[in-house]
C-alpha cells in the first residue's frame, strides 16, 4: 500500500488524534473535511471494523480512545510530526528486505524522506553480511531514503545520526539505551536495535543513502533465534509492557528529522556530542576485528569524522573506522 494522498479515514483520524484527549463534535469533522454527518458516521463505522476504538457520545462527538498497532498509512500518518521523513509511505506486510525495496526505489528516483516498512522481512539484512531476525507482529523494520549533500567519505555519519536518533527515542520510553560502536544500540548491555545504511555514490558526492532500522520492541525471548538470545533484548523486556509500533515509528522519525537537519546546518560536532553522551564503548576494554587486523586497547573518544580512537597498551592511538567491536562489560 502507497500513499501520499490522505483519504477521509486518515484525516478523520487526524482530526481525533489533534483533539485527544477531547471529544471532537461530529460538526467539526464534518465542517472540516466537507462531508455529510452521514459520511462521518460511515467512516468511523469503517474505522471501528478496522480495529480503532472510536468513542461517541451524544452532544460531544468522537474521540479515539485506541489505535490497532499495524503499520499501515492509515496508522502512520495522522501520527507524523515531520515535513519529510515518511511522508510517502510504501508499506508491505512482507517483504524480503525493506532496503531492498527502498533502494530500487531510490534508484527510480524516490524523494528524501520516503520510507518503506514491512510487518515482517524474509531476508532482513544485517551489518556485515550478517541476517536480521524480522517475526511479524511485533518489531519495526523501516527504510528510510536519504539525499544528503556530502562526499561519500562522510556517510559514517549518517549512521551516528540515527544512532543518535534512536537513543533519545528508546529512552522517551523509558529504555535506557547506550550506543554500542559504532551504531548497536543496547538497553542493560544487550542488543536492542540495528542500524544498516547502504550507499550509492560516485567519488565526490552521495546520490542515495539507504538507512535501514530495525529496533526489537515486543519480542520476548523466544522469538530470537538460539543464537541471539543471549545478546540480544527487546524494549518490552526491559520495560515489561508492550510497545504499539506506530506511534514509536513516527517519534522516531520526528527525532531523526531533526537530527538531520541539526547535522546538514551545524555539521558533525553537535552529533558526536551527543553520541559521546550516550556512548556506551568509551572508557571500556575493546577488541576489534578490521580487515585482518586485530585492535585491542581502551576505547577514549570518537574523532571528528565519527572513527573510534582506541589507546593500545603502548599508548599509543589507534583509530579505527569499521569493524566488529567485542567490549568489556
Ligand atoms: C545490524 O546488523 O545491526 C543492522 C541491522 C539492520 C536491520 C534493519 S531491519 C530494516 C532494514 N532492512 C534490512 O534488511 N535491514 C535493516
Amino acid at each position: 500500500m502507497d500513499t501520499s494522498e490522505q483519504s477521509s479515514e486518515e484525516l478523520i483520524l487526524a482530526l481525533l488524534a489533534d483533539g485527544s484527549p477531547e471529544f471532537t463534535s461530529g460538526e467539526a469533522l464534518s465542517d472540516k473535511l466537507g462531508l455529510s454527518r452521514a459520511a462521518v458516521w460511515k467512516n468511523v463505522e469503517s474505522l471501528r471494523r478496522k480495529g480503532y476504538r472510536i468513542e461517541a457520545m451524544p452532544a460531544k462527538g468522537y474521540r479515539l480512545a485506541e489505535i490497532p498497532d499495524r503499520l499501515t498509512p492509515l496508522e502512520l500518518t495522522p501520527l507524523l510530526q515531520t515535513q519529510e521523513i515518511g511522508r510517502v509511505l510504501h508499506y508491505r506486510e512482507e517483504l524480503e528486505s525493506t532496503n531492498e525495496l527502498a533502494f530500487q526505489l531510490a534508484v527510480e528516483g524516490a524523494a528524501h524522506g520516503e520510507v518503506v516498512i514491512a510487518d515482517r522481512q524474509t531476508r532482513g539484512k544485517g551489518r556485515r553480511g550478517r541476517g536480521w531476525s524480522s517475526p511479524p507482529n511485533l518489531n519495526l523494520y523501516c527504510s528510510i531514503v536519504l539525499r544528503p549533500e556530502l562526499p561519500p567519505q562522510r556517510s559514517p555519519e549518517i549512521t551516528l545520526v540515527a544512532a543518535v536518533a534512536l537513543a533519545q527515542s528508546l529512552n522517551e520510553l523509558d529504555a535506557p539505551a547506550r550506543i554500542k560502536w559504532p551504531n548497536d544500540l543496547q538497553v542493560e548491555g544487550r542488543k536492542v536495535a540495528g542500524i544498516l545504511t547502504e550507499l550509492s555514490a560516485d567519488p565526490d558526492q552521495i546520490h542515495f543513502a539507504i538507512l535501514g532500522l530495525g529496533i526489537n520492541l515486543n519480542g520476548g525471548r523466544s522469538d530470537f533465534p538460539p543464537e541471539l538470545q543471549a545478546s540480544a533484548t527487546s524494549v518490552s523486556e526491559v520495560i515489561g509492557h508492550r510497545i504499539s509500533r506506530a506511534p514509536f515509528a513516527a517519534l522516531l522519525w520526528k527525532h531523526l528529522e531533526s537530527w538531520l537537519r541539526t547535522h546538514a546546518e551545524r555539521g558533525f560536532p553537535p552529533v558526536r556530542a551527543a553520541w559521546k553522551r550516550a556512548a556506551a564503548t568509551l572508557g571500556k576494554k575493546v577488541r576489534i576485528q578490521e580487515e585482518g587486523r586485530l585492535i585491542e586497547g581502551t576505547a577514549v573518544d570518537i574523532d571528528d569524522s565519527g572513527a573510534l580512537l582506541v589507546k593500545n597498551a603502548r599508548g599509543q592511538i589507534e583509530r579505527v573506522v569499521a569493524g566488529d567491536l567485542e567490549q568489556a562489560p
